[in-house]
């Protein structure tokens, strides 16, 4: 993994696949197998199909954009999705590169585009010739603002020419390097241009986790826990166990993981000693949140 001040400006880190880190962060998000396999199957037509056939044929831009609730896991999916594909091409060198789009916007205001313009034709493109490469456009939005929603007295002309420039980017890499593959995501998808949009190969909902899925997050995160804490290991276990998971349900994933700490800060003596965690510091801190969500989303 490269972090740091050697990398090229608009990227935060390089990732060589596969990672067996990121292999975990897939496996810990809870979802339908078949989102999941349609997200592992995209991702092989665009180094196997792709490669062979003619764009007039199939238009294939190389694009997937993950878009959905906030704390749902897309962030997660990306980079997970980046390590099971390159799990699936053993023997090739695949490589993640993660853009940092605030970096791209803000710290260089005023030169965007070129910012823009350099990281793709030059950082990725140059990745993109010594070897499948992978591109995490995470928070799409900011890169690839909706132009036609922004009043160019509020903002800058900067963030319109930003846009255009990735379009462009993204059509001439699409034409002249196809083994790259950018995996975008967005919270806001109103926001994003719908001319990127449109360029992607598929735009895929990561929804709300479901009942169901609630009860295999807790379980999953009191297990993980368990490695540390054994008695929490066996709370999904317990009595009561399915009352916190109805209690949870309407939380997003990141939420759901959030009660389990939080039930931990409720008494002295569990912060002490997580093993000391009751079914009933569960309950009182999934009500909380759940009190806390219903406040937001009345305002
Ligand atoms: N479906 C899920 N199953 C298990 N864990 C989940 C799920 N969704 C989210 N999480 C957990 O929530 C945390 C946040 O996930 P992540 O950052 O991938 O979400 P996100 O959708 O990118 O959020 P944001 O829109 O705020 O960027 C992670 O710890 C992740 O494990
Ligand atoms: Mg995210």
């Amino acid at each position: 993994m490269s972090t740091g001040a050697e990398l090229p400006k608009g990227l935060h880190r390089i990732i060589q696949l596969p990672s067996p880190e990121l292999g975990e962060l897939w496996d810990s998000i809870v979802l339908d197998q078949a989102i999941k396999d349609q997200l592992i199957g995209q991702a092989i037509i665009n180094f196997t199909v792709r490669q062979s056939v003619s764009r007039s044929v199939l238009p294939l831009h190389g694009t997937v954009l993950l878009v959905g609730e906030p704390g749902t896991g897309k962030t997660s999916l990306a980079r997970g999705l980046a390590h099971k594909t390159a799990e699936c091409f053993s023997g090739a060198s695949f490589r993640l590169l993660e853009v940092d789009p605030h970096a791209l916007g803000s710290a260089m205001m005023g030169k965007t585009q070129k910012a823009v313009s350099d990281l793709f034709g030059q950082t990725i493109a140059e990745s993109a010739l010594t070897g499948p490469t992978i591109v995490l456009l995470d928070e799409v939005e900011t890169l690839a603002a909706d132009r036609s929603k922004l009043s160019l007295s509020a903002n800058p002309v900067d963030v319109h020419r930003a846009t255009d420039a990735v379009l462009v980017q993204l059509d001439l890499l699409a034409e002249t390097h196809k083994n790259l593959l950018f995996i975008a995501t967005s919270n806001f998808p109103q926001a994003v241009d719908e001319a990127f949009t449109s360029r992607c190969d598929l735009v895929l909902e990561v929804p709300p986790p479901n009942l169901k899925a609630c009860e295999q997050i807790l379980t999953l995160c009191l297990k993980g826990m368990g490695k540390q804490f054994a008695a929490m290991a066996k709370l999904p276990q317990t009595a009561g166990f399915d009352a916190v998971a109805n209690e949870v349900h309407g939380l997003d994933g990141r939420a759901i993981r959030k009660v389990v700490a939080s039930a931990l800060t409720l008494r002295k003596q569990v912060a002490m000693n997580p093993n000391e965690l009751s079914m009933a510091d569960l309950t009182k801190a999934a009500k909380a949140a759940k009190a806390v969500r219903a406040k937001g989303t009345k305002r």
